[in-house]
């Protein structure tokens, strides 16, 4: 068998580490992304390799000259890498494998052996796949036709027409050989794509899939990065993580994905540069989207945790104003103790933990006429109630009362539209069901909102949320330093929401938590919250009679699952398993799994000792 390896290109989008190196040769591990290629093809009995070069050529061939190589390499020039593109090169290489059947492959594809050892059963042309949804117009996609079955890839294939994206390797089979070579020739000022799409009818291509992270194509540094991170660890033994793996059943911080993870090796920037002014760009413009907002919307990135959000936004909005101030739980009380801190003029209402908020009760005080702002937690993680913004929205409206809303813990998981529930300004964070790492909160509010804090004397400097409006708004930059790897991580969050849809995430989140709910019923367990008031995301639910609340929170960490324990009221009478983040079906399966044997352990440990005390 014979391979094609098409390495002429200058990389261009990988300025600068390709500025005196050809992409191909960029290290992973210990050997260069070319070399990795070639033993991966040897090792599956292939022969000769013809590797078309152009950029940097000679560099090349002197770097294979030096590697010795486990098999037969020869050279074809591209001179014209500049000006062409996939065909050209890989017409060039016509005569090295005339009549053969043999693989194309991108010179910069890393890819880990399975890959490649799945090519050993592929003899018929073959279109090498990872199935997944995608809407850039970056990416080679490939679909098929209904009608006929046909094969073709192309970048503007609709996202919901898309089986996937292209991997960038093909076998074009001996049968298939000289009309591929006769579709280049007639495309050789073109992509190679064309060639596949022209010979498909004749000679059909079958598609085999590759899977998610197997596999990695370097246009940018941050993919390079992402393929030195992913396949130098399983090449070579990278030390243990000193914490064992844990499943977070907490809610905050959550698991993230590996994608997410990944981000985090992006090339370094400068905070006042473009590359950081389009990050943040991006990132707001996606967020707004998250939050249901429309144009009179925008938001602000603050670096810090939730409780920033909440400060910056009590803190600067608050001075001159009446705040009315709800609460049934833990993070209702902190906006108080928030108030309280900042001296503002405001008016708690409490129902009381684990308590529904009384629309009748809001209504007659904000009659009153007495205040200009109501300030409320939308999911109540101290209980796992979920309060009815869209509700008290629609209450305030004929008031002109503003509505500051916490979104800390059901934004990405709830129905949740700021323009809908007609909320001035709502908060935050990263790190919960948005599933980013945490260090990123967010505050989206009306423009005019936004403009008119301009007035107000802000009992904060580095939180000022005007100042951090002004600076993001106006001049695309954040007023301080941010924590500029979190917005690489957050936006490839976002992405992975908003290409899953918010609807999907929701279904996905509210069967995790019918499942959690109802094991713990079948066990004969209950809830402080009516069910039909708890989130999607959390379920707290009081202990089994006579369980050693500290010992099954310890006993559930050493088999690396973290829960809460209750707080406030709830501390030692029930606990909180949530499932969101990057919580899968199977972690949650698992935990009630151990769950019911933990309390089954119990009980027939309780048993012997009830029977120890009868025979005495
Ligand atoms: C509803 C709500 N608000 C505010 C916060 C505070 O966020 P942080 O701990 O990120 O400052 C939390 C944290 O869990 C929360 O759940």
């Amino acid at each position: 068998m014979k391979a094609v390896i098409l390495a002429a290109g200058d990389g261009e989008r990988l300025a600068p580490i390709t500025q005196t190196l050809p992409k191909a040769l960029l290290p992973i591990g210990s050997e260069s992304i070319l070399s990795r290629q070639i033993r991966q093809l040897a090792s599956l009995g292939v022969t000769d390799v013809t590797v078309v070069i152009g950029y940097e050529g000679h560099a090349i061939r002197e770097h294979l000259a030096a590697s010795n190589p486990p098999c037969n390499v020869h050279f074809v020039e591209n001179n014209h890498y500049k000006t062409t593109s996939t065909a050209y090169s890989a017409w060039l290489a016509a005569d090295h494998v005339r009549g053969d059947s043999f693989f194309l492959l991108d010179g910069d594809v890393v890819a880990v052996d399975a890959v490649f050892e799945s090519f050993i059963a592929l003899t018929g042309n073959t279109l090498l796949y990872e199935a997944k949804s995608i809407s850039s117009p970056e990416e080679m996609k490939v679909a098929q036709d209904p009608a006929d079955g046909h094969v073709y890839l192309s970048k503007k294939i609709a996202t919901d027409r898309s089986l996937g994206e292209f991997v960038g390797v093909a076998v074009i089979s001996a049968e298939a050989n000289e009309a591929f070579f006769a579709a280049l020739a007639s495309h050789k000022d073109g992509y190679y794509e064309e060639a596949f799409n022209e010979i498909a009818v004749g000679h059909p291509f079958e598609l085999q899939a590759v899977t998610e992270n197997s596999w990695i194509e370097i246009d940018f540094v941050t993919d390079y990065l992402q393929a030195v991170r992913l396949f130098t660890e399983t090449r070579e033994e990278v030390a243990a993580p000193q914490v064992s793996e844990q499943v977070l059943l907490c809610p905050g911080p959550v698991m993230v994905s590996k994608k997410v993870k990944s981000a985090l090796l992006h090339a370094d920037i400068g905070h006042r540069e473009t590359e950081f002014i389009e990050i943040l760009t991006r990132c707001r413009a996606k967020l707004n989207n998250v939050y249901g907002a429309n144009h009179e919307y925008t938001n602000v990135i603050i670096t810090g945790s939730g409780t920033a959000a909440n400060e910056a936004l009590l803190s600067s909005y608050g001075p001159g104003k009446k705040l009315l101030i709800l609460s049934n739980g833990e993070f209702g009380n902190r906006l108080l103790d928030l108030a309280r801190c900042h001296n503002l003029n405001h008016t708690a209402l409490e129902f009381g933990w684990t308590h529904p908020m009384d629309l009748a009760k809001i209504e007659q005080t904000i009659a009153t006429g007495d205040y200009d702002a109501l300030m409320m937690v939308h999911h109540e993680t101290s209980t796992g109630m979920l309060n009815p913004i869209n509700e008290i929205g629609a209450l305030l409206k004929p008031y002109h009362v503003d509505f500051l809303v916490d979104a800390v813990s059901s934004i990405g998981a709830e129905a949740l539209s700021v323009e809908k529930a007609n909320i001035t300004f709502c908060t935050a964070s990263a790190n919960k069901a948005l599933a980013s790492l945490p260090g990123l909160a967010f505050v989206c509010g009306k423009r005019s909102a936004f403009q008119a804090l301009r007035d107000v004397p802000a009992h904060t400097r580095y939180l000022d949320l005007y100042r951090h409006y002004e600076f993001e708004d106006l001049h695309y930059q954040t007023p301080n330093t941010p924590a500029v790897s979190l917005f690489y991580a957050l936006e490839t969050a976002l992405d992975e929401l908003l290409e899953d849809t918010l609807e999907k995430r929701m279904q996905h989140y509210g069967h995790l938590s019918s499942l959690i709910r109802n094991r713990l019923k079948k066990l004969g367990m209950s809830f402080p919250v009516e069910e039909q008031q708890m989130s999607r995301v959390l379920t707290t639910v009081f202990y089994p009679a006579d369980v050693d609340v500290e010992g099954f929170h310890d006993w559930v960490k050493q088999h690396n699952y973290v829960i809460y324990r209750g707080k406030g009221p709830l501390l030692g009478r029930a606990f909180q398993i949530a499932n969101i983040g990057h919580v899968r079906e199977e972690h949650v399966r698992a935990f009630l799994d151990l769950m019911e044997r933990g309390f089954q352990l119990k009980q027939s440990a309780d048993a012997v000792v009830e029977a120890a005390a009868t025979v005495e």
